[in-house]
Parts: structure tokens; sequence; C-alpha cells
């Protein structure tokens, strides 16, 4: 214990508890270790910590863009253009228009008929779809496990019976499980399937990407169940080495019948810039005809007109690139730093995250004693305990490679500590 407490020489005691309160919701396990136990962790924090060092503490936990990467001199022009007399009446006035939408198409080579600008970003837009869907009356909404965990906060608003469905061994949805759960479903009880979320290109939190076949019958089973499907796809432009497979939309054209199924997009992540909350859906001509005429189009103007124009002259294009490149960066930097330090992880073919996996129990409190910061398996898995045995780690908030080196070794050091032997696949020992 001495020796786990010397690594905390050179953090601020004041920056160790604004942690402490900031990430108390990563604590919540500790409610099963002795609550002594904590505050006898706080105590020795406060007693040993040390005026702010180089290093303080990594943080490999918040899936948040790299704040050198955020594009502000490149949106600065465009938005000063967008407000320049005899442009600002247009942007700064109500609004409705396809500029968004027909930019992106000529950009992304997809037809304009099938993508529509949403009012805000992704989450919003799951939000929207999902209040639709239960609109008449409750049912089932079938999420991956493990799944992004914002959908916890928002299913308060969206009367949702949520029904976890278990991952393949690849890091996404099982479908054969999701078939099962579907066709096993009590609908007396949790009333009817109406709605699957998942993230079907380079997940939040596993890494994996929805093959083509799982696709299909995704489709074949949304069409029979009458389900909506959302593939959210925030991730999709993020790849660094094999491409994701056949998009949903692409599969379902082929398709002699058309399941519904939205595609959901964001300029959140491959853009840099989720203050932006702008997106975009991609989805068969009729359904986005539905999702713009069954609600308020009055849109975010000024944001929108921005993007149409930074899109069209190849703004878009030049940051999309730039963040992808230091992605792959960072994400080369963390897999061979953690094979140097003997523990080799599965380094997913895009997105944002590594989804590590041991044979262990790992507690977030344990994290900070070691001078990070992961989120633990369970924020993604509720009702699966062995998932506490994985954590996500993302690589966006390190200030460099070195610093990027540095967390690399502290997890290392902490799984040395667990004696912990760690998974290069997705689902734990
Ligand atoms: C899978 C997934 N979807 C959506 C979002 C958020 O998208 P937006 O900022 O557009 O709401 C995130 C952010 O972490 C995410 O990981």
């Amino acid at each position: 214990m001495t020796a786990l407490l010397m690594t905390f020489h050179s953090w601020t005691c004041a920056s160790v508890l604004a942690l402490w309160v900031f990430f108390g919701d990563a604590f919540e396990e500790c409610a099963e270790c002795e609550m002594s136990d904590i505050s006898l962790v706080q105590k020795k924090m406060q007693r040993v910590a040390k005026p702010q060092g180089a290093s303080g503490i990594v943080d490999l936990a918040l899936g948040w863009p790299a704040e050198r990467d955020i594009p502000s001199q490149e949106l600065k022009a465009e938005v000063d253009a967008r407000l320049a007399p005899g442009e600002a009446e247009r942007g700064l006035q109500y609004g409705v228009g396809r500029d968004l939408p027909e930019a992106l198409a000529s950009w992304l080579g997809v037809p304009s008929a099938e993508l529509a600008a949403t009012n805000g970003g992704c989450m919003k837009t799951v939000e929207l779809l999902c209040l639709d869907a239960m609109a008449a009356k409750r049912g089932v909404l079938f999420v991956e496990e493990a799944s992004f965990w914002h959908l916890g906060a928002f299913s308060a608003s969206c009367p949702a019976e949520i029904v976890r469905v278990k991952s393949a061994s690849g890091g996404y949805l099982d479908v054969e499980n999701f078939e099962s759960a579907l066709r096993s479903l009590d609908v007396s009880k949790a009333g009817p399937a109406r709605m699957l979320y998942l993230v079907s290109d380079f997940s939040n939190p596993m890494g994996g990407s929805l093959p083509e076949a799982s696709r299909m019958k995704v489709l074949d089973l949304a069409e029979e169940f009458n389900l909506t499907v959302l593939a959210d796809s925030v991730y999709r432009l993020l790849n660094y080495s094999t491409p994701p497979p056949k998009s949903f939309i692409d599969l379902n054209k082929a398709r002699p019948t058309q399941a519904r199924v939205f595609e959901l997009h964001s300029f959140s992540k491959f853009f840099n810039a989720p203050g932006i909350s702008q997106g975009w859906i991609r989805a068969h001509p009729a359904l986005v005809h539905e999702f713009e005429s069954g609600h308020v189009q009055l849109s975010n103007s000024l944001v929108q007109g921005v993007l149409a124009k930074a899109v069209a002259d190849g703004t878009v294009a030049t940051v999309h690139h730039k963040v992808r490149r230091a992605m792959a960066h960072r994400f080369q930097v963390f897999s061979d730093a953690m094979a140097e330090q003997g523990f080799p992880v599965n380094k997913p073919d895009g997105g944002y995250f590594f989804w590590v996996c041991t044979d262990k129990e790992l507690n977030s409190w344990e994290f900070l004693l070691h001078g990070f910061l992961a989120q633990p398996g369970s924020q993604f898995a509720p009702t699966d305990p062995n998932m506490k045995k994985c954590i996500r780690i993302c690589t966006t908030r390190t200030q460099n490679d070195d610093h990027l080196r540095e967390g690399a070794a502290r997890l290392a050091s902490f799984f040395r500590s667990k004696q912990a032997t760690v998974s290069t696949g997705v689902h734990p020992l």
C-alpha cells in the first residue's frame, strides 16, 4: 500500500479531491467494498498529495475529443463568412433548409434524398426517435450489453422497457441472442418490441463492428417484428485499418422490402467538435420524409449553414483526415506501449476506445491509486457482473505520446498489482 501511495508524490490535493467529487459516480462500486477502506484511502490521498507535478493523473476515461485537435481555426473563417452582412440575416433567422444534407450527400457520395439534418447531435436524435416509437404505448427497446452508457441517462425521458442483449466475441451485438430475446419476449409484461439501438460501427465501448451477415439478419428481424433500428454510426467515419462493413442503408436498399432503419451520424467525433451539437440521419427516402415532416423543422440555421459551407469547401474533409490520422497514431502508441509492458491488448480497427478485459474484478477507486482514470466495464453493462473485469480506455485526453505511454505504464502496473491476466479478446477471462 505504501508503494502505491508513493505514486501520488506529484499530485495536488485539490486535483485529487476535485476528481473524487467530479468522478464520484465512478466510485459507486465501492458500495461493495468496506466504507472504512474508502475513507482510509481518501485520508491517505490527502496526506500524500503534493503540489502539481509534470504528470498528474492520466485521464484515460473521458470519451471526449482531444482539445488540441479541436477545429477552431478552421471554423472561424466559416463562421465569419456566415455572419457577414447579407448572409447573417439568413443565418440568424428562422430557417428550414437542406443545404447541409445536400453538401453531405455530395461529399459522402450518397443520394441526398437519403439524408436529413438533425436538430442536435446523435443522442438528441436517439431520444427523439425513441419518444416517437414509444409515444403510442410503452414498449421494449433492445440494447447491446455492453453499450454506450449515456443511454441510461435518457431512458428516463423515453418510456421504454430496456432489454439488454449479450454481445458476441467480436464486440458487437450477438444476433442469435437478439433473435431469441425477441422471440421469447413476454409482451404481456414488457409491451411489444419496438426498437433496437446499437452502436454498429467501432462500438462504444467494445470497439467491434457488426458484420454484414448480422446486419442482414437484423434487417430481416426488424421487418418481421416491425422494429425501428437505430444504428448509431458516429464512429463510422473514423476507421484506421479495415473499413467497416457495408452500411445498413445500402444493405436495406438491396432487399425487396424496406426495414425501418436509421443510421445516425454526428459531427462530434470525426470532426472533433461535440459543442456544435449537430448530426444527420441516413435512411430510406420514405423514412427521411417521415422524419422531416413529423418534427418541427425550424433548424439551427447558423450552425447548419456554417457546416454546409465547411463540407462543400473541403474544410470538413481536411479536419476529418487530421482527426483520423491523429487517432490512428494514438491507437498505435497505446497498443505498442501495452505490448511493451507485457500486456498486449485488442486494437480495434477504428473509433475511440480500447476495451480491456481481465480475469479480475476492477474497481475504479484503485485506478486512482495507480494514477490514472478509466471507465469501469460496469458502467456499460449494469446487468452483467462479469463485465466488472473489463475497462474502457480512451486515448484522446492525454497531452502527447509520452503522456499516453505513461498512462499505459500505470495501467500495466495496476494489472501487475492485481496479478491480473489480460485478455486479447473483448470478454473477461
Ligand atoms: C456511441 C456514441 N453515440 C453518440 C455519442 C454522442 O454523440 P452526440 O455528441 O452527437 O450526441 C457518443 C459520444 O460519446 C457515442 O460514443
